[in-house]
């Protein structure tokens, strides 16, 4: 009778700062209170990491003496994060001088939502909570009250920066989004356009980031002096970057040495006083003052007006050159020393994007390639690897992802979702089911759109019965999913059978995302089940790879396109869909393709269904070949085990191959991943590729040797070490980059 809220699997991808990014307006471990030429950091090797100040030629203690993970200033002011984000201060840098010391002002406490990502602007102060992306903005023109807006809180954002008047952050789709009391962020907002962002640094009236899929960087705004004028614009040329007044400060990722332009970069002589053989490990700048972290001996440096432009080292000590977070890193390691840094209490984990250019320890790579294309195979796997690693590193931006998995029991009644009780959570279901556009069907019209489910509009078969086409009256056609209740009673328990119908309306109604098959309605009546989806059609792909020549999927471009469609779809279902949703069999006969050959998953029959506790060896969800090993052993399934499945999908897709076969000698069936991973390893791809693609071109070399490197990864035994969704959404997204126009051919 009770319906039951079973919670299946809470998966904590633990926050990974992404560290770096660092202006006028974004959180670094040294900032500028520009106006009264204040330079505080953060202290290494201390018991807490407290914060000093320098200012004049006195180095200020700040209090309260605790722990801070970040600080950024403004005119006149600096702010701090306490260490684990739940308390936010303040200190005037103008008053309260006289006694040596500045004034607290706690602007922000909550245990329950703590922050990242602060952003201090000229006067408005922002951040980000942490559990929901949503952006935050306090104080304004005046330093009071709440003159600054903060953005729709339903912006779910990556990171923000802030500059004068005006802030900027990038979504989760990596777009950028501004807001602000002045016009400037409406109009950076519309120069960046769609363009897809991995980082973004804010100056006064300009800003700066590093393009999401190739790292070039791009500036936007003002630009009265020079100050967006990018001397060159190579991939992954810079990594941190610094805004003023007028000019903009990057570091070089391949030597740490700071290059300025602008016209405030003139006026700060800076180029002429940086000595090219200093590295710095991070800048950060005041309107017309730059500061950065020494490499050597993490002590700062800055160059001001006020300083007849010479370079000044502060009498801080050392700094910190990234928070002392007590979570392991990402891939790209620890900071060396981190320990002694931050005095045991943690590690500081290294910039991603500083890395790149040099060796860091990877999933294991392929260790050669046969690259036909290519001149140079080793040169070649590099790029990918590190290709892998940009994305690596994107994917660390994207922050905390938690996937909440809960499975209802749909409706507690034995027969019907349209049955009225008193839970709330069927209520809840109903009033979805009443408020969602999915129309409710008679039987009738589907069995007159079906010409009565005749076998000739029999188009296949999904994880609760068999699929109709079928044309509706207005002339739409539409696939009929119809849960096949009289001949297989004995085989299947109707209560189940009632769970899986319900699971899957309910699931597919909160949904809609262009790369999802799309649901038109539903029908319910006596013992019939029936869901009305958009039709697809072009099919499946399992039946073009497999079951036709496959001559229409005769491109690279073509099929790496699905790929990622596909991959977008299933990244909707783990990262946007709320809450988030394990498919559990994705495979390439659930993968559909429109009239454009636009691939859409499809079949969330298996997605929320059944209880853990009460599944037995035949509640088995999947199809053989895409089964998550892992999953064999711990029966749960998680956002990996989707994972899984599409690297079998990528498998097929290079291969030609079926998840399972049998070789050409008839011998026993192997997996797609047992031929092909090991193969691919040897560096033997392009022995084992379709050879009913057309190509080989250079680009599309690369575009297939990305695509291979990342199925490797999402068929890795271990959940862990396999990438998540947004990783392979952008390396995807890399390879359609590569694999350009005349060189691989478009549909
Ligand atoms: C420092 O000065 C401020 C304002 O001038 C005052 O409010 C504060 O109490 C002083 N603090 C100490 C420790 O004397
Ligand atoms: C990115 O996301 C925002 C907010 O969710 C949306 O308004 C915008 O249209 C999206 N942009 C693209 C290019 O998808
Ligand atoms: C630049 O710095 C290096 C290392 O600190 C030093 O050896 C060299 O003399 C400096 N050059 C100039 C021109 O200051
Ligand atoms: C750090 O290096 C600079 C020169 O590059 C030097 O002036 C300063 O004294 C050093 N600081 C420490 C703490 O070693
Ligand atoms: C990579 O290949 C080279 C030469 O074929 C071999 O010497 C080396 O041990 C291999 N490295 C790994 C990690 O397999």
């Amino acid at each position: 009778m009770t319906s039951e809220l079973v919670i299946l699997v809470v998966v904590l991808i633990s926050l990974q700062l992404h560290w770096g990014v660092d202006a006028l307006g974004s959180a670094s471990t040294v900032a500028v209170a520009y106006g009264t030429s204040t330079v505080c950091g953060i202290s290494a090797g201390k018991k807490s990491q407290r914060i000093q100040c320098h200012r004049g030629d006195q180095v200020i203690s700040i209090l309260p003496q605790v722990s801070f993970e970040a600080i950024s200033g403004g005119q006149s002011f600096f702010c701090g994060l306490r260490t684990g984000g739940f308390s936010l201060h303040c200190w005037e840098t103008d008053a309260g001088f006289s006694n040596h010391s500045f004034q607290p002002k706690r602007i922000y406490y909550s245990t329950n939502f703590p922050l990242t990502d602060l952003a201090v602007g000229d006067a408005q102060v922002c951040a980000r909570e942490i559990s929901s992306g949503k952006a935050i903005c306090w104080r304004g023109s005046n330093r009071v009250g709440s003159l600054f807006p903060s953005p729709d809180p339903a912006l779910d954002f990556l990171t923000i920066t802030s500059g004068s008047g005006f802030s900027c952050g990038i979504l989760k789709n990596k777009t950028v989004r501004c807001w602000g009391n002045n016009g400037i962020g409406s109009k950076i907002q519309s120069q960046l356009g769609n363009l897809l962002m991995a980082s973004l640094v804010a100056g006064e009236s300009h800003v700066c980031g590093l393009t999401a899929l190739d790292g070039v960087l791009v500036c936007k705004g003002n630009n009265n002096a020079g100050q967006l004028e990018v001397p060159s614009n190579s991939a992954h040329e810079y990594s941190d970057l610094a805004l003023g007044t007028s000019f903009t400060c990057a570091i070089r990722q391949n030597n740490g040495v700071v290059s300025c332009w602008g016209e405030g970069a003139n006026e700060l002589n800076i180029e002429k006083n940086i000595n090219v053989s200093v590295s710095f490990e991070l800048i950060t700048a005041g309107s017309d003052m730059l500061c950065g972290l020494k490499t050597n001996n993490l002590t700062i440096m800055c160059w001001s007006k006020a300083n007849n432009n010479s370079p000044v080292v502060l009498p801080l000590g050392m700094i910190i050159p990234g928070p002392c977070v007590q979570d392991s890193c990402s891939h790209c390691g620890i900071y060396p020393n981190s320990a002694f840094l931050c005095d045991g209490s943690g590690n500081i984990c290294k910039s991603c994007q500083r890395e790149l250019p040099f060796a860091v320890p990877l999933p294991k790579s392929p260790n050669s390639s046969s690259n036909p294309g290519s001149s140079s195979p080793t040169k070649s796997i590099n790029r990918l690897t590190m290709a892998f690693l940009i994305v690596g590193a994107i994917g660390a931006l994207a922050g905390t992802c938690t996937i909440l998995f809960c499975i209802s029991n749909c409706l507690t009644s034995r027969s019907s979702c349209n049955t009225a009780n008193n839970q709330e959570q069927n209520i809840n279901q109903l009033s979805l089911i009443e408020n969602s556009s999915a129309r409710a069907f008679s039987l009738m019209e589907l069995a007159v759109a079906t010409n009565n489910f005749s076998s000739e509009n029999k188009i296949g078969a999904g994880s609760f019965g068999v699929v109709y086409k079928g044309k509706l009256t207005d002339g739409t056609e539409v696939a009929i999913k119809r849960g096949e209740t009289k001949n297989d009673e004995k085989t299947e328990d109707p209560q189940e059978k009632q769970n899986a119908f319900c699971s899957e309306l309910t699931t597919v109604l909160r949904l809609n995302h262009k790369q999802l098959v799309g649901m038109v309605g539903y029908c319910q009546e006596n013992d019939e089940r029936l869901l009305v989806y958009e039709y697809m059609p072009n099919g499946s792909l399992h039946d073009h790879l497999h079951n036709k020549d496959g001559l229409l999927l005769n491109t690279w471009n073509i099929r790496i396109k699905i790929a990622l469609d596909a991959a977008r779809g299933i990244e909707y279902l783990h990262n946007y869909a709320v809450p988030p949703i394990i498919h559990r069999d994705i495979k390439s006969s659930n993968i559909l393709l429109d009239g454009n050959f636009t691939a859409k998953v499809s079949d969330f029959g298996l997605s929320l269904m059944r209880q853990p506790e009460t599944s037995t060896e035949s509640a088995v969800g999947g199809t053989i070949g895409y089964i998550d090993p892992e999953y064999y052993v711990s029966k749960i399934s998680t956002a990996k085990s989707d994972v899984y499945g599409l690297g079998v999908v990528l498998l097929e897709l290079l291969t030609g191959k079926k998840a399972v076969f049998r070789d050409s000698g008839g011998g026993v069936p192997m997996t797609v991943a047992e031929y092909a991973v090991e193969r691919i390893g040897r560096g033997e791809l392009w022995n084992v590729v379709d050879k009913r693609v057309r190509g080989g071109e250079m680009k599309e070399v690369d575009a297939v040797e990305m695509v291979a490197y990342t199925a490797m990864h999402c068929v890795k035994l271990e959940g862990e070490e396999r990438p998540n969704i947004g990783d392979i959404v952008e390396n995807l997204e890399k390879a359609i980059a590569l694999c350009s126009d005349e060189l691989c051919d478009s549909v």
